[in-house]
């Protein structure tokens, strides 16, 4: 199994392709260590690196779901996953995360958001009904490579993706449906406990 991540890794710090950062794994892993998921629903495969480091933590029986809007991605995500043990836990679905969500009907015990950052609120939104009491939803990229602090001007194309960051942050501060804490690892990540 360490192969293949690294095998996966490799594959994307030569093409450039975003995944999991490696200041961000140990709490990842940290995390699925204690939640030992059942049912796991992950938006944005790319090609696979944190599918596969969920994988391992499945509570026996447990599967993954996991959607990616880029086909070449999943073809890539399919193959290396193929490769493991987990093929058979894991299904890849192609598509927009927005309209594939309405055809999911969960329940969810673990949730990794990783997709794209203006569709959070709205796929939170998707979710909730979806969850169980005490399911985790872990979000990254909150920090925004620091965008979302910045208080004066913000780059246009970047305008969009912040508010809805903000948005989301606001939604998972309601304490009446979450606890949540943040986490500045890598490019920063969120975790909240959905009290139902
Ligand atoms: C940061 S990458 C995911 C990295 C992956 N979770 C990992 O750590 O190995 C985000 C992925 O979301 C995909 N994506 C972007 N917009 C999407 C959408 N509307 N629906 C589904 N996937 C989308 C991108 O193609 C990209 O592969």
């Amino acid at each position: 199994m360490t192969d293949i991540l690294n095998e996966i890794k490799q594959f994307a710090a030569e093409r450039g392709l975003p995944v999991l950062r490696d200041a961000e794994v140990p709490l990842f892993q940290d995390l699925l260590r204690q939640a030992r998921p059942k049912r796991v629903l992950e938006i944005g495969t790319c090609i696979g690196y944190s599918t596969l480091q969920i994988a391992p933590f499945l509570s026996p029986g447990g599967t993954i779901t996991t959607l990616e809007i880029e086909s070449e991605r999943v073809d890539l995500a399919r193959s290396f996953i193929n490769r493991s043990a987990y093929g058979n836990r894991i299904t890849i679905m192609q598509g927009d995360a927005a309209a594939l969500l309405d055809t999911l009907d969960g329940p969810w015990d673990f949730v990794f958001m990783d997709g794209p950052k203006g569709q959070y609120p709205g796929q939170l939104q998707k979710i909730m009904p979806k969850l169980v009491p005490g399911a985790l939803i872990v979000a990254d990229n909150i920090r925004y490579h620091d965008m979302m602090f910045i208080k004066g001007h913000v780059p246009h194309k970047h305008r969009t993706a912040i508010m809805r960051l903000r948005e989301f942050i606001d939604m998972i501060q309601d304490d009446r449906h979450f606890d949540t804490v943040c986490f500045e690892n890598g490019d920063g990540m969120t975790v909240s406990r959905w009290k139902g």
